[in-house]
C-alpha cells in the first residue's frame, strides 16, 4: 500500500520544483521503435518515423518525455530508463506502456475469444500471466483493455473487444482489469489497466476506422457506456481517447466527454492518454488553429497524456502557457496524475528490471497451460450434425487438414502482438498431428494466402503479411488437396480471415472468406469426406453456404501461442466446448449493423423479412454455441413477483446436462421491459454463468436483478429511469430462449 500523505507532499516537492517545460515533458509520451530495413509502410505519413529513435533519445536526454511506449526488451528498457533518469534534472522515470492485448510472449486467444469464453474468473487469470510477462520485462502499462462495444463487423477492431453486448462487455471489462492490475496499482506483477477508447469508436460509419460516429444520448448511456464504467469500477487506472469525433467534436478535444462524462459521471481518479497522435489530429480535423492550440484543448479538456510518435503538440504547452491558452495550474493537475502513477507502481524506487529474471517469467511453462486452457473455453461450436464432432480415434484413421491457415503460426497468434515466439506456437495441422495417434494426417494448402488489397500499417513489422507463396501452381495444389481428401476419413478445412486483415486499421466491406476459401472448401466436400470446418476470425464472416452444407463448424478464433494443441483437444473432445457468441452472426454484410437487442416496432411478425431479398434474421443468434452434450432448462422462478424500484429480485432455473459426457453450459437470463417510459429492447442480456455439469446433473443457478440491471438511460429525461412495468424474463442457453416469467415492477 503506498503512503498517500506521504506520496502527496512528494509529488507537491517535485511540481514546485519542475519547469513549465518539464511539466509538458511528463505529459508527453513518445513510441519508441525502428522500422526494419526494406520497410515499406509509413505510419504517419509526413512524420520522420527512421529518424525517431534518435530523437526520442535526445529528447530524453534533455528530460522532456515523461513516457515511451512499444519497448519491449528488458535490456533496451533498462537502457532507455537510464538515458531518461540521467537526461532529468530532477531524475524523474519514464514509466513504459505498451500494447499487452492478449499476451506479451504467451499469446493467448484473441479478445474477441476471450470475451466468448463467457468466463470472466479465466480472462483473468489470462491477462494475469500477460501482465506478469510485462512487468518483467519492465513495462508498467498496458493499452488495454479495449472495451469499445462493436455492432458493425466491418470494422475489423471487434477482434479487441468483448463484442455487441454492454452487460457481457462490462464484466469482461472488469475481469481484465483485474487481470491486468492485480489487486492494487503497484502489485510487483500488474500494470495499470487503460480501458479504450473514450469513446463511441466502435461506432465508426460504416464500419470505417477513424471514421467519425454518431451515437444517440440513450445508445452512448446504454450501450457505449457501461463497459467503460465497469472498468473504472473494477479500478482502473487510466483510460484512452478516442480518435474520431464523437456526434461533431473530436473526442480528444472534448471537455464535456472527458471531464464531465469520464470524471464526473463515470468518476475516473487515474490519469488519461490520447490515442496516438489524436492531440496532434485536433488540427486534422479542422477543429484546433495549430499544434499550441492542440494541446491547449487536449489538456483543457483532460487528457493529460499525449501519446506521440513525433512533433508533439504537448511540446507547444509552454508556448500555449506563454499566450494564455492554458493555465501552469491546469498542467499542474495533469503531471500530479502522472507522477503519482509513477509513484503508485514504485517506478521512482525500482526503475530497473531484472534481465535474467524477465527470461524466467516469459519461459514459464504454466503461462502456456494457461493459454492452452483460454483456448479451449473459447472456442464456439456452430454447428454439429449428426455428431460428426468430436471425431472418433478409433475411426479416423486417415485426416485430412486442409487450407493455407491450417499450418500458419503467425495467424494461429491473431494481430496486436509482437513479442511472440513463433518457434513454440502450435498451429491446428501441428496440434492435430501430435493429439491422433496412429492416424494417418496429411495436409494441404490447396490455395495460396489471399492478400489485402491494401496493405496494413503492421505489415511493416516482420512476419505480418502472409507470404506469397513462390512456384505455386494454383490448379495442381487445388487437385492435390482435393485428392487427399478424398482419400481422407474426415477433412478438417481451415478457413477465416489471415490476421492482418482484422484488427486496428483492418476494416471490410465484404465479409466473404477471403480469396478462394470457399471454392476450396465446395470442392473438398464435393469429395463426400465429411467435413469439420474451423473458422478462424474475429468477426463474424459469410458462412451461409457452409452452413448449409457443412455438418460441423467449430469458431476457434485465432487461438494463440497453445491455439493447435487446444483445437485438437476439442475435436477428439478431451473437452466439450462452451464458448458463445459474443455478437450477432449475419447472413451477410447487407444486415449490418444488426444486433439482438433491438426494439420491437410495426409489424414484428415480419421481423425476419425485413428485406424482400434475405431473411433479415441472424445466421447464428448472439450467445449461440452448441455442445457435445445436452442441456434442459426447467421454468425460471423468481423470489418475490414485484418490487418497488431500488429493489432486487432473484431469478432462479434448474439447469440439467441430459447428454453422456461431462460438460460445461453458459446460462443466459434476458429481460424485457414491457411498457414504460421508452420503448426497451425485445431481449437484453442481464446475467450469465459458466457452469460445469457432469453428465446427468443437475443446477440451480440463480441471477439477481436490481437497479443496476433494471434501469435504463431515457434520452428525454436525461437521466437513469427505473419504470413501473412489468418485465419478462428469460432463462436459457442463448438468446433465443424460451422459459421465462415475469415479475413487476411498482410505482414508487
Ligand atoms: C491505437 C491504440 C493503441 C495505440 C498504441 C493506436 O493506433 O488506436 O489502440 O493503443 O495505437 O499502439
Amino acid at each position: 500500500m503506498v503512503d498517500e500523505q506521504g506520496m502527496r507532499s512528494r509529488v507537491d516537492e517535485l511540481i514546485a520544483e519542475m519547469t513549465v517545460a518539464e511539466k509538458a515533458g511528463q505529459l508527453t509520451q513518445y513510441f519508441y521503435f525502428r522500422l526494419p530495413a526494406g520497410s515499406e509502410v509509413d505510419p504517419e505519413p509526413g512524420l520522420d518515423v527512421a529518424g525517431q529513435p534518435a530523437m526520442v533519445e535526445s529528447v530524453l536526454g534533455e528530460g522532456a518525455a515523461g513516457s515511451l511506449l512499444f519497448v519491449t526488451d528488458p535490456a533496451e528498457i533498462n537502457r532507455l530508463q537510464r538515458l531518461a533518469i540521467d537526461g532529468h534534472r530532477l531524475g524523474i522515470p519514464v514509466l513504459f506502456g505498451f500494447d499487452v492485448i492478449h499476451g506479451l510472449r504467451t499469446i493467448l486467444p484473441v479478445p474477441i475469444a476471450l470475451a466468448a469464453s463467457w468466463d470472466p474468473a479465466m480472462i483473468q487469470r489470462g491477462q494475469a500471466v500477460a501482465a506478469r510477462e510485462a512487468r518483467a520485462v519492465g513495462i508498467h502499462w498496458t493499452f488495454a483493455p479495449m472495451v469499445d462495444i462493436a455492432r458493425d463487423p466491418r470494422w475489423g477492431r471487434m477482434i479487441e473487444g468483448a463484442g455487441e453486448d454492454p452487460f457481457l462487455g462490462a464484466v469482461v471489462a472488469a475481469a481484465q482489469v483485474r487481470g491486468f492490475q492485480g489487486p492494487e496499482i503497484g502489485a510487483p506483477e500488474g500494470v495499470v489497466a487503460c480501458p479504450k477508447h473514450f469513446a463511441g469508436y466502435g461506432a465508426a460509419l460504416g464500419g470505417r476506422d477513424y471514421d467519425e460516429a454518431d451515437v444517440s444520448e440513450s445508445a452512448l448511456w446504454n450501450v457505449h457506456l457501461p463497459p467503460f464504467a465497469a472498468a473504472l469500477e473494477a479500478g482502473a487506472g487510466s483510460v484512452m481517447t478516442a480518435y474520431m469525433d464523437l456526434n461533431g467534436i473530436p473526442a480528444t478535444g472534448d471537455r464535456w466527454l472527458q471531464s464531465d462524462v469520464l470524471r464526473g459521471a463515470l468518476g475516473h481518479a487515474g490519469f488519461v492518454v490520447s490515442d496516438a497522435n489524436a492531440v496532434r489530429d485536433l488540427v486534422t480535423h479542422g477543429f484546433a488553429r495549430d499544434l499550441s492550440d492542440a494541446g491547449a484543448r487536449a489538456l483543457g479538456a483532460g487528457v493529460d497524456m499525449e501519446m506521440a510518435i513525433a512533433d508533439a503538440a504537448y511540446a507547444h504547452l509552454p508556448d500555449a502557457v506563454d499566450r494564455g491558452m492554458v493555465s501552469e495550474e491546469t498542467l499542474d493537475v495533469s503531471v500530479r496524475r502522472v507522477l503519482e502513477a509513477k509513484l503508485r507502481l514504485g517506478v521512482f524506487e525500482t526503475p530497473y528490471v531484472d534481465e535474467e529474471r524477465a527470461r524466467e517469467v516469459l519461459g514459464d511453462p504454466a503461462h502456456r497451460e494457461v493459454a492452452r486452457i483460454a483456448a479451449e473455453r473459447s472456442a464456439v461450436l456452430l454447428r454439429n450434425d449428426g455428431g460428426l464432432l468430436p471425431l472418433d480415434a478409433a475411426r479416423a484413421n486417415s485426416i485430412a487438414v486442409i487450407g493455407p491457415l491450417a499450418d500458419s503460426r503467425r495467424d494461429t497468434l491473431g494481430p496486436w502482438c509482437f513479442d511472440f515466439d513463433l518457434g513454440e506456437t502450435v498451429t491446428v495441422l501441428e496440434g492435430i498431428v501430435s493429439r491422433s495417434g496412429g492416424a494417418r494426417v496429411d495436409c494441404a494448402p490447396g490455395i495460396r494466402p489471399a492478400q489485402r488489397v491494401f496493405p496494413s500499417m503492421f505489415d511493416m513489422f516482420g512476419n505480418n503479411a502472409p507470404r506469397d507463396p513462390e512456384n505455386f501452381d494454383d490448379d495442381a495444389e487445388l487437385d492435390r488437396a482435393v485428392a487427399i481428401a478424398a482419400g481422407a476419413d474426415v477433412a478438417v478445412v481451415v478457413v477465416g480471415e489471415w490476421q492482418n486483415m482484422i484488427g486496428e486499421s483492418a476494416s471490410r466491406s465484404s465479409l466473404e472468406l477471403p480469396g478462394r476459401q470457399l471454392e476450396l472448401l465446395q470442392a473438398v466436400v464435393a469429395t463426400g469426406t465429411p467435413v469439420v470446418l474451423l473458422v478462424m476470425n474475429g468477426r463474424p464472416l459469410d458462412l451461409r453456404w457452409a452452413a448449409d452444407h457443412v455438418g460441423a463448424i467449430l469458431d476457434i478464433w485465432y487461438p494463440g501461442t497453445q491455439g493447435g494443441t487446444a483445437v485438437a483437444n476439442l475435436l477428439f473432445g478431451d473437452v466439450s466446448p462452451a464458448g458463445r457468441l459474443p455478437f450477432t452472426w449475419p447472413r451477410t454484410v447487407g444486415q449490418v449493423p444488426m444486433v439482438y437487442s433491438h426494439t420491437v416496432s410495426h409489424q414484428p411478425q415480419k421481423q425476419a423479412q425485413r428485406y424482400w431479398d434475405e431473411q433479415s434474421t441472424p445466421l447464428f443468434c448472439f450467445g449461440h454455441g452448441l455442445s457435445y452434450s445436452r442441456f434442459e432448462y426447467g421454468e425460471p422462478s423468481v423470489d418475490r413477483a414485484t418490487i418497488s424500484p431500488g429493489e432486487a429480485v432473484t431469478v432462479s432455473a434448474e439447469v440439467t446436462n441430459v447428454g453422456a459426457r461431462d460438460a460445461d453450459e453458459v446460462a443466459q437470463l434476458y429481460i424485457h421491459q414491457r411498457h414504460g417510459s421508452a420503448s426497451r429492447p425485445v431481449r437484453e442480456l442481464k446475467g450469465f454463468a459458466r457452469i460445469a455439469l457432469a453428465a446427468g446433473e443437475s443446477r440451480a443457478v440463480s441471477f439477481t436483478l436490481g437497479p443496476a440491471e433494471l434501469r435504463h438511460w431515457n434520452a428525454a429525461a436525461r437521466d437513469w429511469v427505473i419504470d413501473a412495468s412489468t418485465f419478462d424474463v428469460w432463462v436459457g442457453g442463448d438468446s433465443t430462449a424460451t422459459h421465462s416469467t415475469t415479475f413487476e415492477v411498482t410505482e414508487t
